[in-house]
């Protein structure tokens, strides 16, 4: 129980619309994380899983734009699909296959906003450039 305390701390649970959620805390240093509900589309057939709250396609474009326009650094995953495809095709795309439902393998992918992609660049500069320091004084 302890731990759970610990781990909690500073933590806020809120239960409410996606939208409204990143709206209320947006700002240039935060880092979004979003795992929507699946497209429509990319649901396999036979798929007995939903969820109590489903996203039609129009949702998830409303959504996307919502992404566009935040000023926070996105992380978004989910499954490819044309008109993710379309809708961020400006945002680094990283694949991965996993396990999905009844043991089959398929690619997630992961879309990083290019604000988050240049924080990464700044801050990848940044580890590197104190490191290298210590590198020489090693060698
Ligand atoms: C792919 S699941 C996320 C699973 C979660 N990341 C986890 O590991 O447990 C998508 C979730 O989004 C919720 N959801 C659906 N529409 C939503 C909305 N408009 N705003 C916020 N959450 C929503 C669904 O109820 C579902 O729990």
């Amino acid at each position: 129980m302890e731990y759970f305390r610990e781990r909690l701390a500073g933590v806020t649970i809120e239960c409410k619309p996606a939208a409204d959620v990143i709206q209320r805390y947006d700002e240039p240093d935060a880092l979004i994380y979003v795992d929507p509900p699946y497209m429509p589309e990319t649901r396999i057939a036979s798929s007995t899983i939903s969820y109590r709250c489903e996203m039609t396609e129009a949702d998830h474009e409303a959504l996307a734009r919502t992404l566009h326009e935040a000023e926070g650094m996105v992380v978004l995953s989910g499954y490819r699909c044309p008109a993710y495809d379309e809708w961020f095709s400006t945002w680094r795309r990283i694949d991965r296959e996993a396990w999905a439902e009844r043991a089959a393998k398929r690619i997630e992918s992961l879309w990083i906003s290019p604000s988050c992609e240049e924080r990464l660049r700044r801050e990848t500069e940044i580890q590197e450039a104190n490191i290298m320091p210590l590198m020489r004084a090693v060698n």
